[in-house]
């Protein structure tokens, strides 16, 4: 039975001399999961922020958060965002030779755990570990920066993802990330996703509109 699609607006399109109101104002308008996005300069070519801040925001709301961690290596900052208070950590199967243990090692705080998959990356590299996830993160962007084109090309990716979570009769994210508004959110959600992040999408207009564009990014406008 497929699940009601939810929606994680990245804050990464918010205000940042703002955060917290804006974790706030998000959380009113009918987020569901506050995806919280962490780049390095290093995995990908931006730098947001760190283990810190996402830690100041967590009062602010009560909602899960969503941490995508594109940061190499990943394994040495996961108790980091734990002790932050990440419910859902996601790290990318890209970012280091160990995925099975990074998945261990998430595991082991008590968290959920996701892993993402870059845009050139097949679903099938995620084939010994799917009775170990959470989550799986389709990047339908290439990860590093807010208000990209959507790479169609990913729609495939997330049937096959769809269809491997079936089979595993498991309770599954099956989130998209990148280029997400209200075009290509109806594409993402026919092919299988039931989590959608949207940045630019969610955040445009200021926090009057944030309502109005989570509805229209769900299709309930
Ligand atoms: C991209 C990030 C995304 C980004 C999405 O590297 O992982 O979460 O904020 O932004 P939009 O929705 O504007 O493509
Ligand atoms: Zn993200």
């Amino acid at each position: 039975m497929r699940k009601p699609v939810r929606i994680a607006p990245s804050i990464l399109a918010a205000d940042f001399a703002t955060l917290g109101a804006e974790v706030a104002a998000i959380d009113k308008a009918g987020a569901d999961y506050i995806h919280v996005d962490i780049m390095d300069g290093h995995f990908v070519p931006n730098i947001s922020f760190g283990p810190a801040v996402t830690k100041s925001l967590r009062s602010y709301t009560d909602k899960p958060f969503d941490c995508h961690l594109m940061i190499s290596p990943v394994d040495p900052f996961i108790p980091e965002f734990v002790d932050a208070g990440a419910d859902i950590i996601t790290l990318h199967q890209e970012a280091g030779a160990h995925l099975h243990r990074s998945i261990q090692l998430v595991k082991s705080h008590g968290k959920k755990v996701g892993v993402s998959l870059n845009p050139a990356t097949p679903a099938s590299t995620l084939e010994h570990v799917m009775d170990e996830i959470d989550l799986v993160l389709v990047m339908s962007v290439n990860p590093g920066f807010g208000g990209q084109t959507f790479i169609s090309s990913q729609l495939d990716k997330i049937r096959t993802l769809r269809a491997m979570i079936d089979e595993t009769g498991r309770d599954i994210d099956l989130e998209v990330d990148g280029g997400i508004n209200e075009t290509t959110a109806p594409l993402v959600i026919e092919a299988g996703a039931d989590l959608l992040v949207a940045g630019s999408a969610a955040f445009k207009g200021g926090p009057e509109q944030y309502a109005a564009n989570i509805n229209r990014i769900l299709g309930r406008s």
